[in-house]
């Protein structure tokens, strides 16, 4: 099955942080893997900008590097990264200065599309802004790319929203939650919206609970400073999870455009309850062997910061009345697996005699690794002997479905990064769903802090603390196994 490319528009994009961690391991190899697919026209050209000392030589060479760490070797082509290479150069430049600016804007061509990547921390966004715009260097159609995190809060959101506004429209902001961009994620909307099947067992009449896991083996360690003042719950719930959570919940929208998606995410996210103090777990990884534990990680005794959080959500509407979403995400947990388990009710009434377990359908969905479905069905256990039930699953591994093309999956940042410069905004937040998710969560954090709240311990290398699996066995449910 080949995969279809349509190249996108030639284009100027400049990378304000350039020399940065994500331009090494994302923006970089991404952008240099569209262009062996054909994706980025020759013309198109990447402007490394930083602060640092450099020249066009040398960040060719950095992009080299990242090529080399960061792309699958079968695609080190030594012609391929010889041509990918020539589109790139560098511009030095101080984000809060007022230097070189004027020069940007010379460099920056006006008739093809202007993208700029603001591959930096937030309190740089406004000042970019804002000098894009005074020296005129953004046209009309230019487009911002914004990296997470987009505000600590509700109140520094709506700031960096007010800031951007002033200089941009909102079908120029770019947000990106890197999950939106995930192969998996996406398919989430074909799987609702494109088979008949799902549809009409998607409410609260027929489904039990969701479970939505994003385990981590990974500790904090090496960005212990910026993980402590986030945690769990502004680093990966208030983002990446809650976008899991309105894609599954979301009513279907009326067309695959970008304000028809995000209309439909915005009302999950408004109709969230707020959470009862006991239908949340938080925890903090103990120290294994050699390995730090959390404050050591954070270096920080006295931290109040989770690295794990399981939480019990109700969306208060028809379709998800009295059907609880369990989210959990954490570090330095058993193995590295997101997953969304849809668990369905029971069958009303058993024609067949009493038997051992529960018997519901679940549709497993294995968003990292291994992309692909699982559909737990009950099937009759094959021999003589009477009727005795069984489960089995129908098991798409959508590598064994795609084949070799599923080596070729583009990761989320290539793909966000084309929907960039071709203005397709669908996979990206905007300023209003930002500001729902964080006036939910808000209230949430404050209460830890109000109360004094301390994190559970946990073991590293296990599933999480033990308060976690009371959240689900008080209710007769379990969570899925945390494996490989
Ligand atoms: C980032 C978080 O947004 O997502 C990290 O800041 C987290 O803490 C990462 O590790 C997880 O992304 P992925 O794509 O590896 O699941």
């Amino acid at each position: 099955m080949a995969t279809r490319v349509i190249p996108v528009d030639p284009f100027d994009l400049v990378i304000f942080g350039g020399t940065g961690d994500l331009a090494m391991r994302k923006i970089i190899p991404g952008l240099y893997r569209r262009f062996v697919a054909e994706q980025m026209p020759k013309d198109a050209r990447i402007i490394g900008a930083a602060r640092g000392e450099l020249d066009d030589d040398g960040y060719r060479d950095f992009a080299r590097e990242a090529i080399e760490k960061y792309v699958h070797a079968k695609n080190h082509d030594k012609d391929k990264i010889r041509d990918f290479l020539k589109c790139l150069s560098y511009f030095r430049i101080d984000a809060l200065g007022e230097d070189g600016w004027k020069d940007l804007a010379r460099i920056v061509r006006k008739d093809v599309v202007q993208a700029f990547y603001f591959s930096v921390g937030p309190r740089l966004f406004g000042a970019l802004a804002k000098r894009l715009h005074k020296y005129k260097i953004a046209g009309p159609n230019a487009r911002i790319v914004l990296e997470k995190p987009f505000g600590h809060d509700l109140e520094s959101a709506k700031v960096l929203n007010a800031e951007l506004a002033e200089y941009f429209d909102e079908t120029q902001i770019y947000r990106i939650d890197h999950y939106l961009g995930k192969e998996t994620v996406q398919n989430l909307m074909a799987v609702r919206f494109a088979n008949i099947l799902f549809e009409p067992l998607w409410n609260s009449q027929y489904i039990d609970h969701i479970q939505i896991t994003v385990s981590e083996t990974v500790g904090v360690g090496g960005r212990g400073g910026y993980y402590d003042k986030s945690g769990a719950m502004r680093d990966m719930v208030q983002n990446h999870l809650m976008q899991l959570l309105c894609l599954i919940a979301m009513e279907p929208p009326a067309h695959f455009d970008p304000d028809s998606v995000r209309d439909e995410k915005l009302k999950v996210i408004r109709a969230l309850d707020p959470v009862p103090v006991d239908d949340i777990v938080r925890g903090q990884y103990r120290a294994e062997g050699d390995d730090p534990s959390y404050v050591e990680d954070a270096e920080n005794p006295d931290s109040r910061t989770e690295s794990y959080l399981a939480m019990k959500v109700h969306i208060a509407n028809w379709r998800w009345n009295g059907t609880p979403f369990y989210l959990r995400t954490g570090k330095r947990l058993r193995a590295r697996k997101s997953e969304i388990a849809v668990v369905f009710k029971e069958p009303p009434h058993s024609i067949f005699e009493p038997q051992e377990g529960r018997r519901c359908n679940e549709l497993i969905i294995h968003l990292q690794p291994n992309e692909g479905m699982d559909l737990r069905v009950t099937i009759k256990e094959p021999g003589p002997g009477g009727m005795r039930l069984m489960d089995v699953l129908l098991d798409m591994s959508f590598a064994e479905a795609l084949g070799e093309d599923a080596e070729d999956i583009t990761d989320a940042y290539e793909r966000l990064i084309m929907d960039v410069i071709r203005g397709n905004q669908t996979l990206f937040m905007r300023g209003d769903e930002v500001e729902a998710a964080w006036r939910w969560v808000d209230p949430i954090i404050q209460g830890w802090i109000d109360r004094g709240d301390k994190p559970k311990p946990y073991d590293a290398g296990s599933s999480g603390p033990e308060d976690a699996l009371m959240l689900m066995h008080r209710e007769g449910r379990r969570w899925r196994e945390i494996t490989e």
